[in-house]
């Protein structure tokens, strides 16, 4: 009897501690609207009439309520019904610590820390890191180095989840390894603390069937974004049509609402940058000219931005074997130029490979490739055209480049792409500057005012490449 009363009482114990019905544990994202006051906390619990409050400190005595958390339900096919909750912090300090805790029923069952979004006199760090979503281990290391870099914000470009973007696959593969509660070789507790900001892959938006997957196209209910994009409707220039029963679709719509299908590009200001988020997928025909007029425009009225990046998941100038005949978005070099952008960051291929300063000129029509089981399937396109490379740039020496820098890191997880290419610069394409492909790899980058400083770092926090940029 002794004994069963002690295991009672540690089952008890264990479960008061731990509320076991989180899914995914609170996690930050830069909201809709983002702001140096504001950022979203979103989680996921299974279904239940459970009663959630939110509070947010930023000082060490007053705790405020947040408004009323609201949830969009989670019913599809696949799983048992969830619910996916959010709320705003509000009137946070820009730059400063806060605290918040999440109750449930009246009783605190998770409390974390973060900071406020920088404003645009205050220096950041951020890291980019793409495919990330396969649970390596060298993705989980990945994403201990991600937490104890200290960064404010964490971009992910494209691949969020592997295989196919489900709900039920961030399960396994995401939500353990980058919202961990504990530092180790499994993951780390980052999402938690610090916005992460997602940026659709081909795997996270390219499977439309949601009579295949019930819960795929997840992208669009477990990140709060902006939606500031172009509006396009099925059938368009940049949004396929989905493959769903009436049931299917009403399930998907009832979680995504006003997010599909335009929260695939968008933008927002961090610090003193301006970022350009752009859906890069083979299915996207970039001459629609609503399309490009969005992206011209939209860095046209950043001007007064220090940095200007763009980012999107398939890159324009790889020199990887795989994936090479994938340049459809050199159709959009033009409109980073006209627009002043200084980096360009892509994933895609799993590898770490940066441009000199370049400008490109497209000078033909695009030879489209096609693939897949039908063979008709767009896999990419050829984008021939004339570059013009600086190669006085060093970043070293010589921070002051002439021209767009584009770069590719897409060693987040994935089996890496062509690392016999890494030592035979021969088979590099002569943008090509650097090009790392024998280990896994993230890019963290400093700003302070108008000095920029890439440093690329291994799973093990080895250094593997530098790069500044001044203004
Ligand atoms: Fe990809």
């Amino acid at each position: 009897m002794k004994q069963l009363i002690v295991i009672f009482s540690l089952f008890t114990l264990k479960s008061y501690s731990q509320d076991n019905s989180f899914i995914a544990k609170p996690y930050l994202n830069i909201g809709r609207q983002p702001s140096p006051t504001t950022l979203d906390l979103l989680w996921q619990v299974t279904e239940s009439n459970a009663d959630w409050t939110v509070e947010v400190r930023t000082d060490k005595n007053s705790w405020t309520k947040t408004e009323t958390p609201q949830w969009v339900p989670l019913a599809v096919d696949s799983l048992t019904t969830r619910r996916v909750y959010h709320t705003t912090l509000k009137n946070l300090t820009p730059g400063n610590p806060f605290s918040y805790r999440v109750s449930k029923d009246g009783k605190i069952v998770f409390t974390a820390e973060g900071h406020a979004p920088k404003t645009e006199s205050q220096p950041y760090r951020f890291v980019v890191n793409g495919d990330i979503g396969a649970g390596t281990p060298d993705a989980k290391l990945l994403a201990r180095q991600s937490f104890l870099s200290h960064p404010d914000i964490v971009v992910i470009p494209g691949d969020i989840i592997y295989e196919n973007g489900r709900a039920s696959e961030y399960d396994h593969n995401f939500w353990p390894v980058y919202n961990a509660d504990q530092t180790s070789d499994q993951g780390a507790p980052v999402m938690r603390s610090i916005p992460y900001i997602g940026v659709p892959g081909n795997h996270d938006v390219d499977n439309r069937s949601l009579d295949q997957y019930p819960d795929g196209l997840a992208y669009f209910y477990l990140w709060r974004q902006p939606l500031n994009g172009p509006e396009g409707k099925e059938g368009d220039a940049f949004v396929p049509a989905l493959k769903a029963t009436d049931a299917h679709r009403k399930a998907f719509m009832d979680a995504a609402r006003e997010a599909y299908p335009n929260a695939v590009n968008y933008s927002f200001n961090y610090g003193n940058a301006h970022w350009t988020v752009i859906d890069s997928d083979p299915y996207v025909d970039f001459s629609d000219k609503d399309l490009r007029a969005w992206i011209a425009k939209d860095l046209a009225d950043a001007q007064n931005a220090t940095w200007r990046f763009v980012i999107f998941h398939h890159p324009p100038f790889s020199s990887s074997l795989e994936h090479y005949e994938q340049q459809q978005t050199r159709l959009l070099t033009t409109l980073f130029e006209a627009g002043k952008v200084d980096v360009v960051f892509s994933g895609h291929v799993h590898n770490y490979q940066r441009t000199y300063p370049m400008t490109f000129q497209p000078f033909k029509k695009p030879a489209i490739i096609t693939g897949g089981r039908d063979n008709k399937t767009i896999r990419g396109r050829v984008v021939n055209g004339y570059w013009h490379l600086d190669k006085t740039f060093d970043g070293k020496t010589n921070t002051h480049p002439k021209g767009v820098i584009y770069i590719i890191t897409g060693a987040g997880g994935q089996e890496l792409y062509n690392p016999e290419q890494t030592d035979n610069p021969d088979t590099w394409q002569k943008y090509t500057d650097k090009f790392i492909a024998t280990v896994h790899s993230l890019s963290v980058v400093d700003i302070d005012g108008k000095n920029f400083t890439l440093r690329q770092i291994s799973p093990d926090g080895t250094q593997v490449d530098e790069m500044k940029i001044t203004k």
